[in-house]
């Protein structure tokens, strides 16, 4: 942990700015209307807009193995009326009530934005602005502090206020990748295993969810955890069915696990070409992590492993000897949006102490812009609305990315995304909003 720093200038005390309200919805073109979903009604209509919008097909054997993870109540999307006759579903969008954990270990009501999609007969009339809009207000109603989401596309989501808070690795290790040696690990137990549901899935969501990390959301439902574990039929594409490696202490306690397929392949000249394909890894300790990966990395016939999403501080990249060899990749991983910039920011803690007023742009939701007064430490933080002069000056968006710790404040305003209007704050603030672990989410939703 960092000295504490603490910027130069406390704001004097000031009556609070007048909070403005939640924007309206804007208007669909003649025909559109949008309604809350029923799930059990509407699930015919929802799913096959979802199909349309992403372009995909279910076999039998996929249709057998879905599991339906949205959560009731939470659905919304916009019906064709245009012709009475033919009233139809053109636009969908759910969310899950996560909860996601900060820098400190509290954990905010999150509305998990999943399954935005519009038909592509009815793109680019502001469907989707509309359901976002929507979105936003409803969870902003609901008392949830923040949005996440995935992107589909990276530029979709930046105009509605989401930045990038987490960033995921992926790597391509090569068989026999050299490891440093860990105290401990040979004396783990590894065990392979043909996924079953029902034997592992304790076990695994068990090691899951003893991750201390920012960002890193649990499957807090019971669809959530066997949507999971589902192993999609055509996913396999000629590899095997999923299996899973499981560290255990000498006593029997999980320490780790791997969700995983291999599939085999042989090049022209004979020589073995297989690919380890790895669904989720974690790992709750160096010798743990070092015994999983010496697994994976030397499983016969495959000639290299494909990671799936690494934080960026993952112990792979400090196990491996040679970085530069195992093809490394970042991602943009969970965008944020930050509905209540006062509880988010006391909801935290600080690596350093802080006092700073930063002034957040906010074009949507005029909620959360203004100016707002931050004293932070590693113990303690609160944060409210101030009419005094501010330090720092930022877009909600990028407030979004430098919140879990992931992105500095200095990383930002080196590319313009911050100014700083006090000297010294940006030093101090970005000190303080850092943290020792870096912000990460293993699964996709
Ligand atoms: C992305 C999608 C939801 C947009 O729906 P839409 O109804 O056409 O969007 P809108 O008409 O409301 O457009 C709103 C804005 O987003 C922009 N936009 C829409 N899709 C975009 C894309 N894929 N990339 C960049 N910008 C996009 C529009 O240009 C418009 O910009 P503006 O505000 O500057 O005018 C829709 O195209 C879709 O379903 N795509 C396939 C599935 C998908 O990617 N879903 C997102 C899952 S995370």
């Amino acid at each position: 942990m960092t000295e504490p720093v603490t910027t130069t200038v406390t704001p004097a005390a000031a009556p609070p700015a007048p909070v403005p309200t939640l924007p309206e919805i804007p208007p669909l073109p003649a025909g559109y209307r949008l309604a809350e979903l029923d799930d059990a009604a509407d699930r015919a209509e929802i799913i096959d807009v979802d199909r349309w919008a992403f372009a995909y097909e279910l076999s039998p054997e996929d249709e057998a193995a879905a599991v339906w993870e949205l959560e009731p109540g939470r659905s919304v999307g916009v019906w064709d009326e245009r012709d009475p006759a033919r009233r139809r579903l053109a636009a969908v969008h759910s969310s899950f009530a996560f909860e996601l954990p900060v820098p400190g270990g509290a954990r905010l009501p999150t509305a998990g934005l999943t399954w935005v999609g519009v038909h592509p007969g009815h793109r680019r009339r502001g469907l989707a602005r509309a359901m976002m809009t929507a979105h936003l207000v409803r969870s902003a109603r609901r008392g949830e502090v923040v949005s996440a989401l995935y992107a589909a596309e990276t530029g979709i989501y930046g105009r509605y206020g989401y930045g990038v808070a987490t960033q995921h690795a992926t790597a391509k290790v090569g068989r026999g990748a050299a490891l440093r040696d860990v105290p401990g690990a040979q004396d783990l137990l590894v065990e392979l295993d043909r996924l079953d549901p029902q034997r592992h899935g304790e076990v695994l969501e068990g090691v899951h969810a003893a991750v201390v990390r920012p960002g890193w959301i649990r499957r807090g439902s019971a669809a959530l955890r066997a949507g999971h574990l589902v192993d999609w039929p055509s996913a396999r594409k000629d590899a095997e069915s999923l299996r899973i490696a499981i560290v255990r202490t000498a006593a029997g306690e999980p320490r780790a696990y791997a969700l995983f397929r291999r599939k085999e392949s042989w090049s022209d000249a004979g020589q073995p070409e297989g690919t380890v394909k790895v669904r989720e890894s974690v790992a709750l300790d160096a010798a743990a992590a070092r015994a999983l990966w010496g697994t994976l990395t030397d499983l016969d016939l495959m000639a290299s492993v494909h990671t799936g999403r690494l934080a960026v501080d993952d112990a792979l990249l400090h196990l491996l000897t040679d970085l530069r060899g195992a093809q490394v990749r970042l991602h943009d991983g969970v965008w944020l949006r930050l509905l209540d910039v006062g509880a988010a920011l006391a909801a935290r803690r600080y690596a350093a102490d802080v006092d700073v007023v930063l002034e957040v742009r906010d074009d949507l939701l005029g909620a959360t812009s203004g100016r707002w007064h931050l004293v932070g430490s590693p113990a303690a933080a609160t944060a409210g609305r101030t009419v005094a002069p501010a330090h720092l000056s930022l877009d909600v968006a990028t407030l979004a990315s430098a919140y879990l710790g992931g992105t500095s404040l200095a990383a930002l305003a080196g590319a313009g995304l911050v100014t700083e209007l006090a000297p010294g704050s940006l030093a101090a603030a970005s000190t303080a909003f850092g943290w020792p672990t870096a912000p990460a989410m293993s699964w996709g939703f």
